[in-house]
């Protein structure tokens, strides 16, 4: 539970607070924006020095890490208390509440799933989450290829007739009397169905279509992106059933939703029954996709294959399977891109309000803020009339909006505005500004976008301030 009695974090941000005073004479508080301060101070403003605290659990990329700024964040690892972190990045690390301080303004996760971040909680509390999709797509499609070949080829049969070969001395004696054992076909001028065609079916169905195969897709919620890298030679369908018809190898890469209308046992008994009795099923998405007794039916009247990075009671040590283990993302270079992706969207969204591949707040982008701008920006509960009282404040202290976004997603609304302060020819206190900005009925929480990298960070706790 976030509790404003966390003292540690309160003394701490105290003392990074630093007093400036400017050649106008005023002095700010660079931490709570204290004092008047116009337009001429903005410069000056954003000279001074700071950096966005970063605290990471779990073992994060080194290649991830580097694209901090080092002059504009620090990294603090797991082991370091954390009462000034302004965001947190993790893989696996089961994140308490407890854990994420006052201070976090977003947590990002390396990777796909967000299971081990309380997200609900977190959209409460105004702090979105982020994630990486896509970011191990490439890692996920090669294993794919490869489980072709593998399905192919009778490959992991040749190498372990070729273990117990050398072990009883006979490996070199047999080698090439045995090798008909092993034999296959090739990938090149077969049908490729591939089933949901996001981040890695789109880049399955390319590559397949560059060996060679003739491509055939299903997905009825295709993204433009994904589409954009499709081969130019790919048949759609309007079904499953229709896509895998006359495949010779079927990749399915779609996501496992449980319950009615879900994809549990998608690949069941009917789809399967389409399936011509050689194809070979490539299922690097999720075990739970497809009903095992009914591949099983399949894989024992037929001489169809099942290649799958998913561990299954049943399927595992079946002749016409292989079972790898849960591999597919398992590269440096997923990695390296997943942290990547995490810590380039957190860097984004602490300098400039932006909000990608956010897994509960709206995707945000406002253009670069004009010279001599402040940007701000404010996550509010997504209730009616919390926009007008958000730009009632602004108007009252005689700032013009130039440019404004709000967008809401479930039960939050996120705002980014850069304000014109030339507007207003006296000083205003920006402080006070905040301050009642952050305490509307309905606001969680504000941010100045701008200046010391660290600062300007305002939450209303349920009706306390805390700055
Ligand atoms: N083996 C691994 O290690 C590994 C690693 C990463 C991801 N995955 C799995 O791969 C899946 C796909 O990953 P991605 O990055 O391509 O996801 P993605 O979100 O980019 O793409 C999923 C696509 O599936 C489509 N889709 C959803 N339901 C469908 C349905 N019923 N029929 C047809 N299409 C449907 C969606 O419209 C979307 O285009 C993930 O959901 C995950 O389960 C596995």
């Amino acid at each position: 539970m976030i509790s404003l009695a966390n003292s540690a974090a309160r003394r701490s941000l105290r003392t990074v607070s630093q007093v400036r005073t400017l050649s106008s004479g005023i002095d700010i508080d660079v931490d709570h924006y204290s004092s008047g301060w116009n337009i001429d101070d903005i410069g000056e403003f954003t000279a001074k020095t700071g950096k966005y605290q970063i605290k990471t659990f779990n073992k994060i990329s080194e290649k991830g890490l580097a694209r901090f700024k080092p002059e504009k964040f620090e990294i603090m690892g797991s082991d370091w208390d954390s009462s000034n972190a302004n965001a947190i990045l993790l893989r696996s690390h089961k994140l308490q509440e407890s854990e994420i301080d006052v201070s976090v303004r977003a947590i990002a996760r390396c990777g796909a799933g967000t299971n081990n971040v309380p997200v609900a909680r977190c959209s409460e509390l105004g702090i979105p989450v982020f994630n990486t999709p896509g970011a191990n797509a490439n890692a996920v499609k090669e294993l794919v290829l490869c489980g072709m070949l593998l399905g192919s080829r009778r490959i992991v049969d040749g190498v372990n007739h070729m273990k117990d070969l050398g072990a009883q001395g006979l490996a070199k004696e047999r080698v090439e009397k045995d090798k008909s054992m092993f034999g296959g076909q090739e990938i090149k001028g077969k049908t490729l169905a591939v089933i949901g065609l996001g981040h890695i079916g789109a880049s399955t169905a390319r590559d397949a279509a560059a060996l060679g195969m003739d491509i055939v897709g299903y997905d009825p919620g295709l993204s433009i992106d994904s589409a954009l890298k499709l081969p130019n030679e790919i048949t759609l369908t309007d079904s499953i059933a229709s896509a895998v018809s006359n495949a010779d190898y079927i990749s399915i890469n779609i996501p496992y939703i449980k319950g009615e209308n879900g994809t549990h046992g998608i690949i069941g008994k009917d789809v399967i029954s389409s399936f011509k009795p050689n194809a070979v099923l490539l299922n690097f998405a999720r075990g739970e996709l497809v009903d095992s007794e009914a591949m099983k039916e399949f894989l024992d009247n037929g001489d169809g294959r099942y290649v799958s990075d998913f561990p299954d009671d049943l399927l595992w040590d079946h002749k016409n399977a292989v079972v790898l283990p849960h591999l597919g993302a398992s590269t440096e270079e997923a990695e390296d891109a997943a942290a990547a992706m995490a810590a380039d969207t957190i860097s984004d969204y602490l300098q400039t309000g932006t909000i990608v591949n956010s897994v509960n707040f709206p995707a945000v982008s406002l253009p670069a803020r004009p010279d001599g701008a402040i940007r701000m920006s404010v996550i509010n509960k997504n209730q009616p009339g919390v926009l007008a009282s958000i730009t009632d404040v602004f108007a009252k202290a005689k700032l013009n909006i130039v440019q404004q976004i709000n967008q809401s997603r479930g039960d939050v609304a996120y705002n980014v505005l850069d304000i014109d302060p030339t507007a207003n020819h006296e000083a205003f206190s920006m402080k006070d500004l905040q301050k009642e900005l952050t305490m509307t009925d309905g606001v969680l929480s504000s941010r100045v976008v701008f200046g010391t990298p660290g600062c300007g960070y305002a939450r209303n706790i349920d009706g306390q301030y805390w700055v």
